[in-house]
């Protein structure tokens, strides 16, 4: 027998066997049981995800020797010329190839005559989104007055393309995408049929590439197999998927987390070279990093994860030399990053530039560090101001003071504008009051934040309020026209 690729040799021959879609399933089941099935359907949703498949079943329960049934034989002689595809009243058309009105008017003609073998004519039309404005028209003549004994079955994968006229002389079912776990088990399940050795992480690596298409999963099986023969490594899978070199991720989170700028030019160039597009990189960068919050945030990730205790392993040594709160704001500012990186016209420079910033990140002063030098600045001023007040009772108006202070804490609240290479994500560490034990930890945050309402929430911190407090009374002793009173009191009450 010729060989069959795994996307065709499994495609369902009954409801039952069908993965997932459960909605269109049940409901087509209960139509064929009640006598209820309508002269025309469409089916929307994804490449890959069973309207071909279903319109063949339906197709086949429709004409089953054993009556209108939802659960077809698939031995009688309908059932089987319509699984090899040979049956002649059960006819598909691709509309991508077939989008002219005189296609649609032959069709006319056709499905005036009765079917020949079966009980029910089906007229599966794929992708009919792809049919010219005629043929359109011509179509909808047809559904109009519908020819008896037949059934329509038009599949798209953009439904938003198809002409509402058409779509309301039809039922809709939207197929969905199959859940990551329906397709790891079902590629399990054929790789035990075919004798395949697959890791269950390579199995993984197809499952995340098909995006919730079952014929894409099968044929990147099909692919990996033609490629390694029946013992599938992990390494060919990663060559195949194109799969971006680990080792390139942690090279590129280890100069971040090691605060190295100078590896990145190099580093960048490497992706480069290795073929990579950048934006890839970038997206798998944030894979990495979402990867290393784990490892540092749960305590079973190899639950959570598909990687080998190694890996798992390699992720939790190259996690720990960051915080969980500090890889956190990577992530996010690797997030923020996205967009921009996707339309800058130089995204070899964007990257550099964010990566760049990245490595720089834990070494901008933490506002809460901040703020400590400014109180402890304030001690300090109020300290030279107590000693001059009991020398001296009266304020010196001759002899204003300089007013560096009261510029300094806004300053400090208000973060630099976000640069559009790698906007630093706002941070509530820098904005809450901070305890005292834990200003005096080494732990050190960036210290950027980003509009106002953050720099209006600084302002209202119980610290800088006292902050401000303390300051306002330093000035008032210098301000000939508020006078001396309040500000001795002021400074008295410091003193207390
Ligand atoms: N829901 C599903 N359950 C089981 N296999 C499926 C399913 N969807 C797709 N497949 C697999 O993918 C192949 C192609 O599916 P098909 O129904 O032609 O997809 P499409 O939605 O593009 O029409 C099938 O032969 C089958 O092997
Ligand atoms: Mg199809
Ligand atoms: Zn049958």
């Amino acid at each position: 027998m010729s060989y069959l690729v795994y996307a065709r040799k499994y495609r369902p021959k009954s409801f039952e066997e069908l993965i997932g879609q459960k909605g269109v399933k049940q409901t087509l089941q209960n139509a064929i049981r009640n006598q209820r099935v309508a002269q025309a359907y469409i089916f929307s949703g994804t490449r890959g995800v069973g309207k071909t498949t279903v319109a063949r079943i339906l197709a086949k329960a429709l004409n089953c020797k054993e009556g209108p049934t939802p659960t077809p034989c698939n031995v009688c002689e309908l059932c089987t010329e319509i699984n090899e595809d040979r049956s002649v009243d059960v006819i598909e058309i691709d509309g991508a190839s077939n989008t002219s009105v005189d296609d649609v008017r032959s069709l006319r003609e056709g499905v005036q005559y009765k079917p020949i073998h079966c009980r029910t004519k089906v007229i599966i039309i794929d992708e009919i989104h792809m049919l010219s404005k005629s043929a359109f028209n011509a179509l909808l003549k047809t559904l109009e007055e519908p020819p008896p004994n037949t059934v329509f079955i038009f599949a798209t994968t953009e439904f938003h393309k198809v002409p509402a006229t058409i779509v309301s002389r039809c039922q809709h079912f939207e197929f969905k995408r199959i859940s990551h776990t329906e397709i790891f088990e079902h590629l399990g399940r054929i790789a035990g049929k075919e004798g395949i050795t697959i890791s269950d992480p390579g199995l993984n690596l197809i499952t995340d590439a098909a995006e919730g298409s079952l014929r894409d999963a099968q044929s990147l099986l099909d692919q990996a197999v033609a490629f390694s023969g029946e013992q599938v490594k992990d390494e060919d899978l990663k060559e195949i998927l194109g799969t971006i070199n680990q080792d390139l991720m942690f090279q590129c989170s280890s100069a971040i987390l090691e605060e190295q700028p100078d590896r990145i030019f190099t580093q960048v160039e490497k992706i480069i070279d290795s073929g990579y597009d950048l934006r890839r990189f970038h997206e798998e960068l944030i894979r990495h990093f979402r990867n290393l919050l784990l490892v540092r945030s749960v305590k079973k990730p190899e639950e959570l994860l598909p990687h080998t205790a190694d890996d798992i392993q390699r992720l939790r040594e190259e996690a720990s030399k960051a915080g969980a709160e500090d890889l956190l704001r990577y992530l996010l500012s690797l997030q923020q990053g996205e967009q921009g990186l996707k339309f800058s016209s130089h995204p070899r420079i964007y990257l550099e530039a964010m990566l760049i910033k990245l490595c720089h990140y834990r070494k901008l002063t933490p506002l809460k560090d901040l703020l400590k030098q400014v109180q402890e600045l304030g001690g300090q001023a109020s300290g030279i101001q107590e000693r001059e007040t009991r020398m001296q009772p009266k304020p010196r108006p001759a002899e204003p003071e300089p007013k560096p202070a009261p510029q300094t804490v806004p300053k400090a609240a208000t973060a630099p504008e976000p640069s559009p290479h790698s906007p630093l994500p706002p941070s509530k560490a820098e904005i809450r009051p901070v305890p005292e034990k834990e200003a005096q930890s080494n732990e050190s945050r960036p210290a950027e934040s980003g509009n106002s309402t953050e720099a209006d929430a600084v302002l209202r911190d119980p610290a800088v309020m006292n902050f401000m407090q303390t300051f306002k009374a330093q000035i008032l002793s210098v301000e000939p026209k508020k006078g001396e009173k309040i500000a001795t009191r002021k400074i008295e009450d410091l003193m207390d």
